[in-house]
């Protein structure tokens, strides 16, 4: 099957100060993906490249399987982008944009434009210039969705949405994957996305450290456990079990930080008395801070070594 996006060596320099940098990503058709990272590194960038907006210093990317150059028109017929910073014509009612915008594409279900303009409670017939951010990201929403495109570009749609239209935007997003459709959404958060994406690519100053399933995210997960024993136990039988690190024992309690399994600590501690066991699991929310913070930390997860996670 074609990929919904592919780039190998894509590059963008502005000048002196990098976009992005020789990233290679493949994004099957079909899937919800999240394009994660903090501030500058690159989201946008990429976005705006694929969309021949801009054009890259180095490498190439196709988009539904054509070149995003070359068959820029054909995939523009095929494909939705709402920007990170939506600009409006703002005299135009949301209706009036949406029916000028459906019109140029031409083919557009007025019923279910309705219904979107429903579910994400847009007021359709206030001047867009009197709208709020995110009502203003509804009319973007709607554009979007509304001609059922085989890929949606999204820059960070859920910024400025209250809880409950975010919530129906998921929904839209479900709903065009069930129908085969892609969607491309880059955010800063990977809570806002993490239970909606198949996968996530993780972009730090414009490199792609990252792609993975949020699964195998998980299985990198860090564990903090803390023990409570029936009474004195020796460090030194824990300290060298495999995964476990930051280790201290005082007064019968145990606290360490174990990597992967927790297997082989909880069999040492069966030969004690044990009153208690306490588990705090914020691994994944902390291996994804680690490849937001600079050095070695995010290069070391990256390349899936067992090394500590410093945030
Ligand atoms: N037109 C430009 N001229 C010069 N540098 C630019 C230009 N556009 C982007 N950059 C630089 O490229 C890098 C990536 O910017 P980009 O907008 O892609 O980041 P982003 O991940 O979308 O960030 P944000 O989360 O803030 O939207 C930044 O360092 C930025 O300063
Ligand atoms: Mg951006």
């Amino acid at each position: 099957m074609t990929a919904a996006i592919e780039t190998r060596g894509l590059t963008k320099s502005y000048g002196r100060s990098r976009g992005i940098v020789d990233v290679d990503l493949v994004v099957e058709a079909g899937q919800i993906f999240g394009f994660l990272g903090p501030n500058g590194a690159g989201k946008s960038t990429m976005i705006r490249l694929l969309l021949d907006l801009i054009r890259p210093s180095s490498g190439e990317a196709w988009v539904l399987g054509l070149d995003i150059h070359r068959d820029r028109l054909a995939i523009d017929r095929r494909i939705s982008y709402v920007p990170g910073e939506l600009s409006l014509y703002s005299e135009l009612t949301g209706r009036q944009l949406l029916t000028y915008l459906g019109n140029l594409h031409g083919h557009v279900d007025a019923a279910y434009r309705d219904s979107l303009i429903e579910r994400l409670e847009l007021d359709p017939f206030k001047r867009i210039k009197t709208l709020s951010r995110g009502n203003k990201q509804k009319v973007g929403l709607v554009a979007a969705f509304m001609i059922r495109p085989e890929l949606l570009m999204l820059d960070e749609p859920t910024a400025g949405l209250d809880p409950f239209v975010q919530l129906e935007f998921e929904r839209l997003c479900e709903e065009a994957r069930s129908g085969g459709r892609t969607v491309f959404i880059s955010s800063h958060q990977l809570p806002e996305v993490e239970h909606l994406c198949d996968r996530v690519g993780i972009i730090r100053e414009g490199k792609l450290l990252a792609v993975e399933t949020i699964a195998d995210l998980k299985a990198r997960a860090l564990h903090r456990l803390e023990i409570d024993f029936g009474g004195p136990v020796d460090a030194a039988t824990f300290s060298n079990l495999p995964g476990v690190r930051d280790l201290a024992v005082t007064d019968g309690t145990l606290r360490c930080t174990v990597m992967g399994s927790v297997d082989a600590l909880i069999k040492a501690a069966a030969r004690f008395e044990v009153h208690n066991i306490r588990s705090i699991d914020t691994s994944l929310e902390e291996i994804f801070m680690a490849y937001y913070g600079s050095g070695e930390a995010a290069d070391k997860t990256a390349a899936g070594e067992a090394g500590h996670v410093a945030a």
